[in-house]
């Protein structure tokens, strides 16, 4: 890759129309000017990081008045630092020590993520309603990590009470991605969040909500507002700052007091580059634009019109997909018309079918990955455009 502007990028190679949007972090567009000068004019303070200061303030500020969840916030620099300090701060809140975690979600790069990570991870021989066993794709995590997980399928709320009872006082916190799209776009049935959220209450554990990916795909609301379901601790980033490094967690006081707190009952969070200015100049400028009345109801228009044409050239073309989406987000199941409910489907469907539609879409010139964003920089004509690019592949496959 060379440069990217708009929902374009330059390569060693030539120009691709990007649905990826740097893992799905660019929703307002790459290099948008009110960004690039946001973060240009915060290099006059000097580039720092680490110290606390009125920006931070007010983008905090901010995220109080957007996000169900953010009553109190702190800035750290990656999504999985903050996904690490949430399961962190859950367990010194409760003086527990299990983290109860979904079969397939992505939390990043900690030890406690890697177990059960991503759909070709999870435990298939879980008939349902049971703890799933772990599993893990990479070395260098100590095996041990996996006694202080209790990992649950997703959707299935008796595994969950099962898992609960297994570790009966010992649950700090459950921890999710409230849409999925690491594994395409796994929206959750009605009411499961609101019984999580529940079952959570119940046995005084910690409901934690990842929110790297989802956070401002939905609204500035974000995931927990779509289905009106608030968690105690939150985890944003990516389209949060446009891809500059930084993340936030943000909660109830009462949860977030915990790093506030000296000793034991307390835990340690900070870093060199929480709260870096320029990562907060990028977020500011972020959010004034994506707080623009018709920021969403514009972006949803040409976005809810693309995956309309897109289901109908799979259906007119022949090659079997389904398109599911939330919000700007969306995801292509290649091998299926059904819709997809969970990563047991995920794991059965046609791998080679969909290697050759995806490579077909690269030579076409659509550049994509793991997950496709449609952002605020892709105009009808660009989204026609891959529309068409994509037809041109779809039929070289069929
Ligand atoms: C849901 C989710 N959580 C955590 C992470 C990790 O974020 P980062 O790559 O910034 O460490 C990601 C990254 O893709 C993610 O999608």
């Amino acid at each position: 890759m060379q440069r990217a502007e708009g929902c374009r990028i330059q390569t060693d190679e030539g120009e691709f129309i990007d649905m990826f949007m740097a893992h799905g972090s660019n929703v307002v567009g790459h290099g948008r000017p009110e960004v690039v000068d946001a973060i240009k004019e915060s290099l006059g303070t000097g580039v720092i990081a680490g110290y606390e200061t009125g920006l931070g303030a007010e983008v905090a500020s901010i995220l109080t008045q957007l996000v169900p969840s953010a009553q109190a916030v702190r800035f750290v620099a990656s999504g999985s630092e903050a996904a690490h300090a949430m399961m962190r701060i859950a367990r010194a809140y409760t003086q527990r020590d299990i983290i109860i975690r979904i079969d397939g979600h992505f939390h990043g790069g900690s030890d406690y993520a890697m177990f059960n990570q991503l759909a070709p991870a999870i435990d298939a021989d879980n008939p349902g309603g049971q703890v799933s066993r772990p599993i893990i794709r990479t070395g260098g995590v100590p095996a041990v990590v996996a006694d202080t997980i209790a990992v649950v399928p997703w959707q299935d709320i008796d595994a969950l009470h099962t898992a609960f009872a297994a570790y009966e006082g010992r649950v700090a916190g459950v921890l999710l991605t409230p849409i999925d799209y690491n594994n395409g776009c796994i929206v959750p049935e009605r009411d499961y969040l609101a019984q999580v959220r529940d079952a959570a209450t119940a046995h005084g554990a910690v409901l934690m909500f990842d929110e790297v990916l989802s956070g401002f795909k939905t609204g500035t609301d974000c995931a927990q507002g779509m289905f009106g379901v608030t968690p105690d601790l939150t985890a944003l980033s990516k389209a949060l700052s446009s891809s500059m490094p930084l993340s936030a967690i943000v909660g109830s006081v009462d949860v977030m007091s915990t790093v506030m707190r000296p000793g034991l009952t307390g835990t340690i969070q900070g870093g060199t580059y929480a709260g870096n200015i320029p990562g907060l100049a990028a977020a500011k400028a972020t959010l004034d634009l994506v707080r623009a009345p018709d920021f969403y109801p514009s972006l949803y228009d040409r976005a809810e019109a693309f995956y309309r044409d897109l289901r109908d050239m799979f259906a007119r073309v022949g090659l079997p997909a389904t398109v599911q989406h939330a919000g700007c987000g969306f995801g292509i199941y290649v091998g299926t018309t059904e819709p997809v409910v969970n990563y047991a489907q995920v794991r059965e469907f046609d791998g080679e079918l969909r290697r050759q539609f995806f490579a077909a879409c690269i030579a076409n010139g659509v550049y994509f990955h793991t997950d496709f964003t449609v952002s605020d920089a892709h105009t009808p004509e660009d989204l026609h455009e891959v529309l068409t690019r994509m037809e041109h592949a779809a039929k070289t496959v069929v």
